[in-house]
């Protein structure tokens, strides 16, 4: 009986040599537990023959059979350890980030330079104390022309060729008529600047264009000369270009302010261009906004915008700005 299991043991150990060898997973090495160490297992089994062995036989074949047991047992055991470690390794693989790897380039957008200069020309009007306010794009007559002092069949009418929509309405040559709509609406001091485009016939040259912006400035109150808004364009000036650049006042006419000037402004050594239309604000607007020119002064200017981001970038033709060629656009 004990050569029996003696030969039992020694063929289950040689097919759990043969087995061992071909798992590779998990669920293959429970499969191989469970056919030699499971309730049916072939191990299990011969431990019921145990009790035919005769006694004196007895202890020897146990031991037999306890050795294969656990010889089994072991290696199930460190077989699962490596199959577990294996398994870890191959998911960490998968999972990996290569930081070494160059990261993918994504276009950042950025502000249009036009936009650029708006901003910083509110910037320094805001932080000395004005308000920003904006009117429609498509003006009434009355608003662009009338209320500014510039009756129908006056020759002031030409300089601002413009594009009407209909008998009354047409898209509004400058800011100006921002100025009207806030002063009716508000009681003085008032203190407003209003960015925004504007629409003129203009043949497109190096520093004209039919569509442009401009940012009007009203500042209302009483005792305002034109000492404060000399004092405010230079010290505007002095801010947004900083040194290097040369500022010139000459007369001009506008229905709407009396007296009226120009302002041009050039680098150092370079040609002059007109960036500004001022003046003080007419006593005709007053009157017809509801104000008492005898109890409040004012002045007025618009500003090309366009024209301060040439001078300030060394742009010399305002054409670049609508073109949209990225090689031009991505310089700013
Ligand atoms: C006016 O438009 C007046 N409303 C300015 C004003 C406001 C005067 C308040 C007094 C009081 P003017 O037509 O000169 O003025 O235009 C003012 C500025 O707008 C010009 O100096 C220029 O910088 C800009 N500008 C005018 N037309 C064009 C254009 N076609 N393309 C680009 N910029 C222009």
């Amino acid at each position: 009986m004990l050569e029996r299991i003696r030969a039992e043991v020694e063929r289950i150990r040689r097919e759990w040599e043969e087995a061992k060898g071909t798992v590779r997973s998990p669920e293959e090495l429970e499969r191989l537990r469970v056919r030699f160490l499971g309730r049916k297992g072939e191990v299990t089994v011969l431990f019921q023959f145990l009790k035919e062995v005769p006694g004196e036989q007895r202890a020897e074949a146990g031991r037999l059979i306890n050795a294969l047991k656990e010889g089994i047992q072991g290696e199930l055991s460190r077989i699962r350890d490596e199959l577990e470690a294996t398994l870890r390794e191959e998911r960490l693989r998968r999972e990996a980030f290569d930081l070494t790897l160059p990261g993918r380039w994504r276009p950042l957008g950025k502000l249009h330079p036009l936009t650029q200069v708006r901003l910083e020309i509110e910037r320094i009007f805001m932080e000395m104390g004005f308000d920003v306010a904006t009117g429609p794009e498509v003006e009434t007559d009355y608003y662009n022309f009338e209320a500014l002092n510039i009756p129908e069949d006056h020759p002031a009418r030409d300089e601002w060729d413009s594009f009407y929509i209909d008998d009354t309405h047409l898209l509004r040559t400058h800011t100006s008529p921002v100025q009207i709509r806030v002063m009716k609406s508000r009681k003085p001091p008032v203190r407003i600047i209003c960015p925004g485009r504007c629409y003129r016939r203009d043949t497109p040259d190096a520093t004209h264009f039919p569509v442009f912006h401009q940012v009007e400035l009203l500042w209302v109150e009483r005792g305002l000369t034109m000492a404060h808004l000399k004092w405010i364009i230079e010290e505007f000036v002095r801010q947004f270009f900083g040194p290097g650049y040369e500022m010139r006042f000459s007369a001009d006419y506008f229905p709407f302010t009396e007296p009226s000037a120009q302002v041009h402004i050039r680098r150092k050594g370079g040609p002059w261009l007109e960036i500004m239309g001022a003046g003080m604000v007419d006593p005709a607007v007053f009157e017809e906004v509801g104000y008492d020119p005898e109890e409040v002064t004012g002045f007025a200017f618009g500003l090309g915008i366009e024209r301060m981001a040439m001078l300030k970038y060394g742009i010399d033709d305002i054409r670049l700005f609508f073109q949209n060629d990225l090689r031009f656009l991505e310089q700013f």
